[in-house]
């Protein structure tokens, strides 16, 4: 049915382009011109073909119960499409206790469906695929015998799911992760708003990293750079996606997330800074209360919380590189405990942004 297949993928840890590729070889295999390229790298204007016979396929993570704010971006930027058909594959933490556990996708799928919809695309899947949860800032990673299971049940749900989108059929995820991602609306957007910058700024690096700097050429955002003159040591800037990558990969093992330093931080970004605006502002000019009450009192409060982020980690970058500081901080810092994960059949290489796979 179809001519061409174009795949874009997100990822951090693998997942994401693993499914992408599971995909395109089942595209291929059907002798379909299959091009899958990461959005990093996607040339839409030209890879994105007008009509029904070309189909369009986004894979990407879900975070904070919706799509990163890369995909989110790059989706409303696509080009305008009459009707060539379009699936949307969120993949989501699947975890292994007892029995299997799915992730949640909330507004992940049905997001960036509504967009592509809105910019003609026709709509012909939406569906969210279970692989290896990869949230490291929160939990170990899983052990490998559960990976593979994961892993494996994943792999045979993709090639059933797509192999009937490629045979024409419309496969729509349902009711209830609609009504799931209606529900956890104010969660994702809290997310976009505030939980991605937050989570961007509590990563450092402890005395095992030596500066090799594979986190700042792979990272899918180009959020990390290599600061200081002698000791160069990652930063991390607000459009870190909090994906993992570096996480998951680094060889040293040297990425940490400090949960002491997390506490600080909710403690530090939750005082009411219009409140004390608001009270000094009042005392020097009357009536100021009016003006500044309501949504501006929340602007004044999204600054600050901006603000103290950027103001308080570049301190605490700062001061890791003194090694008794670095120390502390990784010792209390659960993520120096944890197993790291990253899709196992993946490596740094598969990831170049620049890489592309041109099947056919
Ligand atoms: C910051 C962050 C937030 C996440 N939020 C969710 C979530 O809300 N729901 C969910 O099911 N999985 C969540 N996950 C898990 C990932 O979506 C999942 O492991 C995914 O397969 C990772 O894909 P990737 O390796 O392509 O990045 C989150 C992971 C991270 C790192």
């Amino acid at each position: 049915m179809y001519k061409k297949a174009t795949i874009y993928y997100f990822t951090g840890t693998g997942n994401s382009y693993r499914v992408a590729s599971w995909m395109g070889e089942t595209a291929a295999a059907q002798g379909i011109k299959t091009h899958i390229g990461s959005i990093g790298s996607a040339r839409p204007a030209k890879e994105i073909e007008q009509g029904p016979e070309n189909l369009l396929g986004l894979v990407f993570p879900t975070h904070g119960f919706t799509a990163p704010w890369h995909v989110i971006y790059f989706t409303l930027r696509l080009p305008r499409r009459y009707r060539t058909h379009a699936f949307v594959t969120p993949t989501r933490a699947g975890t292994k206790i007892i029995g299997f556990l799915p992730g949640m996708e909330g507004t992940a799928g049905y997001l960036i469906a509504l967009i592509l919809w809105l910019k003609g695309y026709q709509l012909r899947g939406v569906q969210a695929v279970d692989m290896p949860s990869n949230w490291m800032a929160l939990h170990w990673g899983l052990h490998p015998v559960n990976v593979s299971a994961i892993i494996g049940r994943a792999q045979a749900k993709t090639i059933v799911w797509f192999s009937e989108i490629l045979a024409g059929r419309r496969k729509l995820s349902g009711f209830i992760p609609l009504l799931l991602g209606l529900a956890l609306i104010p969660v994702s957007f809290g997310y976009l708003l505030y939980g991605r910058f937050y989570l961007a700024k509590i990563f450092f690096t402890s005395q095992k990293c030596n500066g090799c700097g594979l986190c700042v050429d792979y990272c899918p955002t180009h959020s990390l750079t290599l600061r200081g003159k002698e000791n160069k040591l990652p930063f991390w800037s607000y459009s870190c996606e909090s994906c993992m990558r570096c996480m998951g990969f680094c060889p040293q093992q040297a990425i940490e997330v400090s949960q002491p330093l997390a506490v600080l931080l909710g403690y530090i970004t939750s005082v009411p800074a219009s409140y004390y605006l608001l009270k000094w502002l009042t005392a020097l000019i009357p009536g100021m209360n009016r003006i500044v009450n309501y949504w501006p009192g929340t602007v004044i409060n999204y600054i600050y919380f901006l603000l103290s982020l950027f103001f308080v980690y570049r301190l605490f970058n700062w001061l890791t590189r003194a090694p008794i500081i670095n120390k502390l901080f990784t010792y209390t810092s659960l993520t120096h405990y944890y197993r790291r994960y990253h899709e196992p059949g993946t490596n740094w290489k598969d990831l170049r942004e620049e890489k592309e796979k041109i099947n056919n």
